[in-house]
């Protein structure tokens, strides 16, 4: 008999962002986000989409956890929006929002399904942004007193927490190159958000130690660098690449200090940081979490600024609707490379998945949808061969369990394993949701 690849307690779930499904962004009291004003500024957002209504979760949610439920999750990472628990960020709490996510969790547990909760995914309350957002060094303190009051409500129900999702976009399209909000394009500001958003998730796991009795850990997506040639400079181009995009956060989470790489690719634009800060960053975590959704091989590009680098197109490859090339063995490299690099910490590979053309929904409401059927078991095999290698991978969770709103894309691009009609709310399986129903069945086992 093989071994199984996969515990019996491996978590097989799917992934979403509150700004991304919910909609009714200010019902029940709640204030206005950085993506509520993002979106109403004219042509920032691909066909002036907004999230207003986007996948109507927040009035859906029952429905939508029955849906998981017939899907056979066993997990569900989804994300809190701040500025429905605090709709000032700080200061006032108000109970309509905090409601909304007791009764999710609640109907998650009562239907098997465990909770996975994201504090920060993007949706940064605007009156903090009017104090100068991830600028300012206070948002530490804000997001820790955050942090604090949503442990207190739930920490009795929610036994995995992620501070942040990706430091990396939110610094990269947020404050450098302004494709997300705030939108602002900023060399000097970036490095600031940078290490204001290590300082908050540092505080954050404080706070956690003080109040929480389960697991808190850091979401961040990887990308792996490979050089397209051995030429020097298409290594150190490899390198600075890598430290921006992978290694600038995890390396002061798990070594004290940022990459060299760092100063070659902000120059004058990164400053000395205060070495108490590093006390704080590395406050150690539970867990990591990885989002992967593709690799980069990477050449020296002298005008692609800042990073001087740029990805080769690869002949022969498949790329999704976003351009991202379909390379699963990049999975396997990421996860043992994070064991190898940061040492044996528990992983969950926190979203994995693809935007494809979905062809419109046939008479008999099947969406047969076999490029991201493909993509799932390509990756899904990727994870087993890591855990073969010896990495401590506890979970796997799809990008995403619903289309939705793809931030500056609006909803041109479906990245859904249900498919949703936007007119009508209508959700259907697509064939990649019965196939992941099918792993998670046969606990991932090949078929
Ligand atoms: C983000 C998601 C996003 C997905 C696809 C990830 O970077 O966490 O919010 O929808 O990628 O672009």
């Amino acid at each position: 008999m093989t071994q199984p690849a996969f515990p019996s307690d491996f978590l097989w779930g799917a992934a979403t962002s509150a700004y991304q499904i919910e909609g009714s962004p200010l019902a029940d009291g709640a204030g206005p986000s950085i993506w509520h004003r993002f979106v109403r500024t004219p042509g920032l957002v691909k066909d002036g989409d907004t999230g207003d209504v986007a996948c109507d979760h927040y009035r859906r949610m029952e429905a939508d956890v029955q849906l998981m439920r017939e899907l056979g999750l066993k997990a569900y990472r989804f994300s809190i929006a701040w500025a429905r628990v605090l709709p000032q960020g700080r200061g006032a709490v108000n109970p309509g929002g905090l409601a909304f996510y007791e009764r999710l969790v609640d109907t998650l547990l009562a239907n098997g399904i465990q909770p996975m909760a994201t504090l920060y995914h993007w949706d940064l309350p605007a009156a903090l942004d009017d104090r100068g957002g991830w600028l300012n060094p206070d948002v530490a303190d804000w997001f820790a007193d955050y942090a604090r009051l949503v442990f207190r409500k739930l920490d009795d129900r929610i036994k995995l927490w992620a501070t942040l999702n990706e430091p990396w976009v939110v610094t990269d399209g947020g404050y450098l190159h302004g494709a997300l909000a705030p939108g602002h394009r900023n060399r000097f500001e970036a490095p600031i958000a940078s290490h204001n958003l290590l300082r908050a998730h540092g505080a954050a796991v404080r706070a956690y130690r003080a109040e929480g009795k389960h697991q808190v850990g850091l979401v961040v997506n990887i990308e792996p660098k490979y050089p397209a040639t051995q030429s020097a400079a298409d290594l150190a181009a490899t390198a600075r690449a890598d430290a921006y995009m992978n290694r600038q956060y995890l390396d002061p989470v798990f070594l004290g200090r940022y990459p060299d790489e760092m100063r070659e690719v902000f120059g004058e634009a990164w400053p000395e940081w205060p070495a108490e800060d590093f006390q704080l960053i590395g406050e150690p975590i539970d867990f990591l979490g990885i989002n992967y959704y593709t690799r980069s091989v990477t050449r020296h590009d002298e005008v692609n600024w800042p990073v001087r680098a740029s990805a080769v197109k690869q002949p022969g490859a498949t790329y999704t609707e976003t351009g991202w090339e379909v390379f699963p063995q990049g999975l396997t490299d990421t996860l043992v490379w994070a064991r190898d690099r940061y040492g044996a910490i528990p992983q969950y590979v926190t979203e994995n998945g693809a935007a494809f053309f979905d062809p419109p929904t046939a008479e008999d409401g099947q969406v047969d949808d076999p490029l991201r059927v493909n993509y799932l078991r390509k990756h899904i095999a990727a994870i087993a061969q890591a855990r073969a290698q010896g990495v401590d991978l506890r979970g796997y969770f799809a990008w995403s369990l619903l289309d939705n709103m793809e931030w500056s894309l609006g909803y041109s691009k479906r990245f859904g394993l249900v498919h949703v009609d936007f007119a009508t709310q209508q959700r259907t399986p697509k064939h990649s949701a019965r196939y992941y129903a099918g792993v998670i069945a046969r606990n991932g086992a090949a078929e």
